[in-house]
């Protein structure tokens, strides 16, 4: 039997929130419009963040409001604090996501707060996201690599990893935002993660920068984690990381993980439209 992995497409979340030119809210809904016909279950739509952190994703209320959403497809939005949070609810966004840094260094750049400030200012998120039944997600950022800090130490992820799972996010992604995480550091990682939890409820979010992205992908599957955050077109970089660039691209994860025999349930004629599409609205390409 053919085994299955999933694709958490983060595109119009974290690859849009990196452009340097505003895209207009209309471009956006075509983006999500697209992928919803694409096999997604799980789509990352916006952030409900401080607009003068993260400006591009200022129209997060008329994205959601302007997609047409598909049964079976969750759309998901990042929230920060209770702000985030009663937006991110008004808007109807399916799942929410927290998110927190293995680092000090970039804790401070990406949420203007230490690692313990960040949770603690996250647990009335999860609390009320647990109250109204919401699906919460969690993220770790700068997993191998902080451009502030240097090398993360694996045992600092391990405990934001344990933090958000305490806090009860069903699943927690290990954002390896740099892009500079080789192999042996990525599976050094995962061993002392999957201490803390089993490899069903992590997800790998890898960037692309030094081109080791496929590489880590195929550490994490031999780990047993199943679940790949990527972003059409490669979009994005984390604007609070100097240097990070895109996201992995899903095209690429899809291709990869078909070749390697997963079945990712993906139409790949429109995951390549949808590149197309990314790539033409970052202006680097054609519809
Ligand atoms: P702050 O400036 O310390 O907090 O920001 P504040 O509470 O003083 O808020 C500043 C202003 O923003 C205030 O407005 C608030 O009302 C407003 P003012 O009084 O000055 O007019 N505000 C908000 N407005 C709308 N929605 C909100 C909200 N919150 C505050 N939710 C804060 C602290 C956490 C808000 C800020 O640091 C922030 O928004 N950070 C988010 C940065 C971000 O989105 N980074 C990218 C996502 S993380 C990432 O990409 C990594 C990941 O992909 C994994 C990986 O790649 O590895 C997940
Ligand atoms: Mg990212």
């Amino acid at each position: 039997m053919v085994e299955r992995a999933e694709i958490f497409e983060v595109g119009p979340r974290d690859g849009l929130q990196n452009e340097k030119r505003l895209i207009p809210a209309a471009d956006k809904i075509a983006l999500v419009d697209l992928l919803s016909t694409a096999g997604f279950r799980r789509i990352e739509v916006t952030s409900f963040v401080s607009p003068k952190w993260v400006p591009q994703l200022a129209d997060a209320e008329t994205v959601m409001a302007g997609i047409s959403r598909h049964e079976g497809v969750s759309y998901a939005a990042l929230t920060p604090n209770m702000t985030g949070y009663a937006r991110a609810r008004a808007a109807r966004a399916s799942e929410i996501a927290i998110f927190a840094s293995a680092s000090e260094g970039f804790s401070r750049a990406n949420l203007n707060a230490s690692i313990a400030e960040s949770l603690a200012r996250m647990a009335p998120v999860a609390e009320a996201a647990r109250r109204d039944g919401v699906p919460l997600r969690g993220y770790v950022s700068v997993v191998t690599d902080c451009p502030f800090d240097g090398p993360t130490p694996p045992d600092q992820v391990a405990r934001v990893a344990a933090a958000l799972r305490d806090l009860g996010c069903y699943e927690i992604s290990l954002g390896e935002t740099l892009g500079h995480g080789r192999a042996e550091s990525v599976d050094r990682m995962l061993a002392r993660v999957l201490d803390e939890l089993p490899p069903e409820r992590l997800a790998g979010h890898f960037h692309d920068t030094l081109g080791h992205a496929l590489a880590n992908i195929d550490v994490a599957l031999a780990r047993g984690l199943r679940v790949f955050d990527a972003a059409v077109g490669g979009l994005g970089g984390c604007p609070y990381a100097p240097g990070a660039k895109g996201n992995v691209a899903t095209e690429r994860v899809a291709a990869h993980l078909a070749a390697s025999g997963y079945a990712t349930g993906l139409d790949l004629a429109i995951i390549d439209r949808a590149a197309s599409l990314a790539r033409a609205l970052r202006g680097d390409g054609h519809v």
